[in-house]
């Protein structure tokens, strides 16, 4: 049987209510118990709480905090808070997003969100032929309304929130990140949030020059505060881009704020063109600049090989360069020229790009010439942990201009710790060269990735010397291991290995993958991830990964078996469910739903 409502609780919602509607009952509210103050405060809905906080008298602030502090002597946060009802409120709102947020400020956090969606339905509006080109007038809808504490349009009492100015003009100081579409780069924009303090700005689908000059001032707007900037669909000709960094610059400075650059998905300069001075000294001098990303952005060798000389010249300390997925061969060869002599004796020498850590040219079709010319230019980086040069047809020949570089460097303190080279048109003779110089010299390589090359089983011995090394995440994915691999595989014998993180899927290797499998949990006790899909296992390998399963007392998190042929799991299934419950296991198989289900939602 339902319960009929209290009468406290019934007093409280009309209350709540009456707040939104006037400020009659205001002074009252605070005058009560402190029980009823906290249930009023944990049922509120948003304006209601804004008005509560915002108004509270000094007096019951200070009542308040010193509630707050102490009680047994040990600090305890107070039930009820305005911290725990901002965040219930945005977790009824956005459930999906509250565990990804970790606001210092979970009211701000809300008014930021609700703020963008309405900007976002302003932005659907803008687009309709029937728009009137007045943003600041655009309806909000009924349904966002609903969210606030009101009925909708319809509700008498709404009208101080019916509109987007509204909005804007009393929550436009909660805003710090704002994604904005194209149809909003107005002059407009910019009075609306005028309040704004922007620090990171997502700009979509920029391709017009009016849509660049309705950026501009509110660049110029927030320069002091802005930290990071990101392009998305965007096209950016020579004269855009030099406006928009000319807008960044602080006034009477020398220099921007600008910690993240991105560029993503767009089109960046017009083809053959040179890069505008603006760009090439928003590079220079930005003394801040920690990640610049030119992803997709269908950058050429000259403007590539400008981008880097420009930071090499200014001698930046950026950490993060990422020029992936554009065309760029043949990008280095004037910097090669000109700094051909430098090899590893100038680590650390001269000029460099001291603090680049993270170094990532995946997709851009570089040959062989360019790891040749990849490693002058890695003399000069000598912080680098982290080289992606996937997805590159660079060769054997290549990775072989690159080894005796990697050997020398790491006797100079080179610290490259993460390498991937994937699907770079590898065979087994490269590799095997490879691997066995990491094995025997000092490279503390502690991630490698060689997956999608195709090397076949020979590869195998050195794999296994490899895993007996510092190697702690391995990806040897679709490198046609087959059965005898495998086999030669199971020849690890070390007792401790290193390895965490391994990915051994679409290999082909039947029944012997198994046998891996479980000699691998027997010898790497820190195994925390494992990728064994599709590997065309027999039924029977069950038998084989469970028993390993349960002898083993490691920390495996995460074993994928999906695309073999254990959709009929035998009799110890129950074994498996045992497994997967008794620890943080979680096994993924194709057709077994049940087990499927992921375990992340214990109560
Ligand atoms: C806080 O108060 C709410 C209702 O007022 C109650 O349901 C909850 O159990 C309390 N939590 C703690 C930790 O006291
Ligand atoms: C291994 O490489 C393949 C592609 O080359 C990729 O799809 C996969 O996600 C990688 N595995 C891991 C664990 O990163």
């Amino acid at each position: 049987m339902k319960s009929a409502p209290s009468l406290v609780s019934l007093s409280l919602a009309a209350v709540a209510n009456e707040l939104l509607r006037g400020d009659d009952v205001l002074p009252h509210v605070y005058e009560l118990p402190a029980d009823l103050f906290d249930a009023l405060v944990a049922r509120l809905p948003p304006l209601g709480l804004h008005k509560l906080q915002n108004e509270m008298p000094k007096w019951k602030r200070d009542e308040y905090d010193s509630d707050d502090c102490f009680t047994n002597g040990r600090k305890r946060t107070r039930n009820g808070s305005f911290s725990d009802a901002w965040r219930s409120l945005y977790k009824q709102r956005w459930a999906e997003l509250v565990e990804q947020v970790q606001p210092a400020d979970w009211r701000q956090a809300y008014w930021e969100m609700h703020l963008q969606k309405c900007i976002d339905e302003a932005a659907e509006v803008a687009l309709l032929p029937s728009f009137d080109g007045k943003l600041g007038e655009i309806r909000i809808s009924d349904a966002m309304l609903k969210f606030l504490g009101y009925e909708g349009q319809t509700d008498t009492s709404t009208p101080k929130f019916s509109k987007l100015y509204q909005h804007c003009e009393c929550f436009g100081h909660y805003m710090r990140s704002l994604r904005l579409r194209n149809v909003l780069c107005v002059e407009e924009t910019c009075h609306l949030l005028k309040n704004s303090r922007l620090e990171s700005l997502v700009l979509q689908w920029i391709r017009t020059k009016e849509h660049v000059q309705g950026l501009c001032p509110l660049l110029l707007q927030n320069c002091e505060t802005l930290t990071s900037l990101e392009f998305i669909h965007c096209k950016l000709p020579s004269t855009s881009i030099g406006s928009i960094c000319a807008s960044l610059h602080v006034k009477g400075m020398q220099s921007h704020g600008i910690v993240q650059f991105s560029i993503q998905a767009s089109s960046f300069l017009n083809s053959n063109s040179v890069l505008p001075s603006e760009f090439l000294s928003f590079l220079s001098c930005g003394r801040h600049l920690y990640s610049l990303r030119f992803c997709d952005a269908h950058l050429d060798r000259d403007s590539a090989g400008s981008i880097f000389t420009t930071l090499f010249d200014a001698a930046s300390d950026i950490s993060i360069l990422d020029l992936s997925d554009n065309e760029i061969a043949g990008w280095l060869s004037s910097f090669t020229w000109k700094y051909k002599d430098s090899m590893v004796s100038s680590i650390g020498a001269g000029k460099s790009l001291a603090s680049l850590c993270a170094l990532n040219l995946r997709g851009n079709n570089l040959h062989k010439e360019d790891a040749d010319n990849l490693r002058h230019a890695l003399a000069h980086m000598p912080a680098l942990r982290k080289l992606d040069l996937s997805d590159n047809p660079i060769e054997d020949d290549g990775l072989r201009h690159l080894i005796p570089f990697l050997v020398e460097a790491s006797g100079k303190g080179f610290t490259l710790a993460d390498l991937s080279l994937e699907n770079c048109e590898l065979s087994s003779n490269g590799v095997i060269e490879f691997l066995t110089t990491l094995s025997t010299s000092d490279i503390p390589l502690s991630s490698l990735s060689i997956s999608d090359n195709s090397l076949g089983s020979h590869v195998a011995e050195a794999l296994v010397k490899l895993l007996s090394s510092s190697i702690q995440v391995l990806n040897i994915s679709g490198v046609g291991l087959g059965s005898s691999g495998f086999e030669e595989l199971q020849k690890v014998s070390f007792k401790s290995l290193k390895l965490v993180k391994i990915d051994i899927s679409k290999n082909r290797g039947g029944i012997e993958s198994a046998k891996f499998l479980s000699k691998l949990m027997e010898c790497a006790p820190q195994l925390v991830t494992v990728n064994a899909a599709f590997n065309l296992m027999p039924p029977e390998s069950l038998t084989i990964i469970c028993s390993a399963l349960k002898a083993a007392k490691g920390n495996l998190g995460l074993l994928e078996l999906r695309g073999n042929n254990l959709d009929k799991p035998p009799n110890d299934a129950s074994l498996l469910v045992d497994l997967q419950r008794d620890g943080r296991l979680r096994i993924i198989f194709e057709s077994s739903p049940t087990l499927d289900a992921p375990y992340d939602d214990d109560p």
